[in-house]
């Protein structure tokens, strides 16, 4: 029963139903005019020429009297035209014409009348309707004049039965048709509740059911089980972060629980301050890590992007330039950098600082191949529509496959283990372009890096 009302309110039964409704009202109007055009207008014209054919036998019996009227009515009796005529006495004595009598009908007024007719079919007799019109003559005279009308009826019953069978078969048929595809369409969008209800149980890996037709809810099931694929990836890429969080903190707890433990079993105060002071230094790491975590979470989900600003990425390569350079010159490389004015962009100035920071510490850290120095350089330009700052290093630089997972969070290269870090750098350096929608891109810099900041140029006028 319920299942059955389910059918009846598919929103493709009551579009179906609306089809029908108007279908019917369409059909029963073409119906109507070929109907109105043909029967209605064809028993008109024989009233029409009856009444015509009336109006000259009365002419003929004013000029002519009554042989003249007799005459005409007999010569036109014996044509096989379905035409009946009587000219009768007062009695009702027929006097001339093709009936043999009145017909039974009471009526002294001029009027339309209908009555059997007998008419000899071959082998038989059938029985017919004629409508005349029955008038008096003066002299007290009855004429009456008419047409066998039995084919015309029976035509008029076939279109009217016609139209009648007409609408019942669409009917009959929309009706059905509208069941079996809102049957047909509800058994899909069970399929795809179904499927959610799996899905929602936990049943992460489930999708919904593709019938491969390409209609609109084959592609709402593309499109859902696209979003699945993508919320699934994203569970996992989330699983991951918060497992690689659980890892790396985990560590330096670890050596503090144990430093701290050490420091108490030796009982010596000199033992107890150097064990605080390294717990302090442990501390602030663990620290920056979370502020690394807590920066890139904001700049990825792009929340402070009304806070960005038009300003010269230029002078923000050389604070962070007048920086690094003491640091490289310390390590004994060299850090040159050109950039011109004018490199305007849409940005965040800190966030952009600390992004090309993280480009820098990484060209020092690991930009010296061994037993070399490092050599960073660092460039601004504008091509196109784009800001591009690059900084160059010649160390070992990245493999191709490996460029895409290193902007991951905690990802770092085998290569790198000697060197202190937590593989967050180039997290927030792609987190930071996200923000600014630009794009994070390392190459090739034969040898070395070249990571590239490729961010929108702001125009004045834009
Ligand atoms: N200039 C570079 N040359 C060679 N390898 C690099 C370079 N920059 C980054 N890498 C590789 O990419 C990895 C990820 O870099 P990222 O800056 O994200 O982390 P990290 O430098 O290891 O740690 P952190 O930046 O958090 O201190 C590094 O561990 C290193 O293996
Ligand atoms: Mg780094």
């Amino acid at each position: 029963m319920t299942a059955r009302i389910k059918l009846l309110r598919t929103s493709t039964f009551r579009l179906a139903a609306l089809y029908l409704i108007l279908f019917a009202v369409s059909v029963s109007a073409l119906l109507g005019y070929v109907y109105w055009n043909t029967a209605v207008l064809l028993e008109r014209q024989t009233d029409d020429t009856i009444r015509a054919e009336v109006q000259a036998l009365a002419d003929q019996y004013r000029l002519r009297g009554l042989r003249g009227i007799i005459d005409t009515i007999q010569r036109r009796s014996v044509d096989e035209s379905g035409s009946v005529y009587l000219l009768a006495g007062v009695e009702g004595v027929r006097i001339a014409g093709n009936l043999t009598s009145l017909p039974d009908i009471p009526t002294d007024e001029a009027s339309w009348i209908e009555f059997p007719l007998d008419v000899e079919r071959g082998s038989g007799r059938e029985r017919h309707t004629a409508r005349a019109f029955h008038t008096n003559l003066a002299g007290g005279f009855n004429l009456v004049v008419g047409r066998d009308v039995e084919a015309l009826r029976q035509f008029a019953t076939i279109i009217r039965r016609t139209i009648f069978y007409a609408l019942a078969i669409a009917l009959v048929l929309g009706l059905g048709g509208g069941l079996l595809m809102s049957r047909n369409f509800l058994r899909r969008v069970d399929a795809i509740t179904e499927a959610s209800r799996t899905i929602m149980a936990g049943n992460m890996a489930g999708r919904m059911p593709v019938q491969g037709s390409n209609d609109e809810l084959d592609r709402l099931a593309l499109a859902l089980n696209e979003m699945l694929d993508q919320i699934e990836s994203l569970m996992g890429a989330m699983k991951e972060v918060s497992s690689n969080v659980a890892h790396d903190l985990k560590t330096p707890l670890t050596r503090i629980k144990a430093r701290v433990e050490a420091a108490l079993r030796s009982g010596s105060e000199d033992e107890y301050r150097a064990a605080l002071e390294r717990t302090v230094d442990e501390s602030d790491r663990l620290l920056a890590t979370f502020n690394a975590l807590l920066s890139i979470a904001r700049a990825e989900a792009g929340q402070s992007r009304g806070g960005l600003v038009a300003l010269d990425a230029s002078t923000i390569i050389a604070d962070v330039v007048e920086l690094y350079e003491p640091m490289a010159e310390e390590a004994g490389g060299t850090l040159v950098s050109e950039a011109p004015a004018g490199l305007t962009v849409l940005g965040d100035r800190q966030l952009l600082a600390q992004a090309l920071t993280n480009l820098f510490d990484n060209a020092l850290k690991y930009g010296a191949s061994p037993g070399s120095t490092p050599q960073i350089s660092v460039s601004g330009r504008i091509e196109g529509d784009k800001v591009i700052i690059s900084v160059n290093d010649h160390g070992v630089g990245i493999a191709p496959e490996d460029r895409g997972r290193v902007t991951e969070r905690f990802v770092r290269l085998d290569s790198s283990r000697t060197e202190p870090g937590n593989g967050l750098g180039l997290s927030l350096v792609s987190g930071v372009m996200k923000l600014h929608k630009g794009t994070l891109v390392l190459e090739d810099n034969h040898p070395g890096l070249a990571a590239k900041l490729v961010l929108p140029l702001h125009r004045a006028d834009s």
